[in-house]
């Protein structure tokens, strides 16, 4: 069975209240909240996502999937904290070094928050096998980070599944999340790759009837 993490990247302005709770009703599993600093990527949508974040603790009980698309990581970790976010997932590729990466996972789970650790389209996969033991999701990213909306890379699916295999060879208890371009015609080749956390955004938003596509994305 896999789980539905709805990205509010997209939601519209003066819409929050009624689209996180049209969410709950749909039954997303998570929200999925997409950081950026406009470094790492283009887009800046900090203290949007923040301000929803902080929103949704308000009025939803519904876990949040936090994904830092941001090079100073430390901080931004320090300040989504304060949303007591279920799982925090930040960018291999935002670390200097694997000492970085070692210190945030410690780091944020002193902090009571689980960890995932995130890979771009092209970071090889075997990058992150050494982590994995100390982290509970990998988030492999089916788009380039920066927007949403856009084609699913099919090549990233290759990744899914190597990865998939690594953790069953080695036993790790890991989930797999797989965010972007997921939609009624991608999202089974992703589930059949081995995800298990799918992200989806505008597929979902730009819905009528949220639950029936969270529904057929969860078959
Ligand atoms: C892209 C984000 C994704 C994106 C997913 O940088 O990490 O979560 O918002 O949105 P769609 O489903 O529209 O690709
Ligand atoms: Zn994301």
């Amino acid at each position: 069975m896999v789980e539905v993490s709805t990205s509010l990247l997209s939601v519209k302005k003066g819409e929050e209240n009624k689209t996180i709770f049209a969410l709950e009703v749909a039954k997303t599993d998570y929200f999925h909240i997409d950081v950026m600093d406009g470094k790492f990527v283009e887009k800046n949508t900090y203290d949007k996502m923040f301000g929803i974040s902080s929103y949704i603790k308000r009025i939803s009980n519904l876990p949040l999937d936090v994904h830092l698309m941001v090079e100073d990581v430390k901080k931004a970790v320090d300040d989504f904290l304060a949303v007591e976010p279920n799982i925090i997932t930040f960018h291999l590729e935002a670390c200097k070094d694997k000492q970085e990466v070692y210190d945030l996972i410690k780091y944020i789970k002193e902090n009571n928050c689980k960890v995932g650790i995130a890979i771009k389209p092209n970071t090889k996969i075997e990058d992150v096998y050494e982590f994995l033991p100390f982290i509970h999701m990998c988030l492999v990213m089916t788009v380039e980070p920066g927007k949403g909306g856009q084609e699913l890379i099919k090549e990233t699916l290759d990744k899914i599944k190597t990865l998939k295999k690594y953790i069953e060879d080695n036993n790790i208890e890991i989930d797999i999340e797989a965010d972007g371009g997921i939609n009624l015609a991608t999202v089974d080749s992703v589930k059949v790759a081995g995800a298990n956390i799918l992200v989806s955004g505008t597929a979902i938003l730009m819905a009528k009837d949220y639950k029936v596509i969270i529904d057929e994305l969860k078959k």
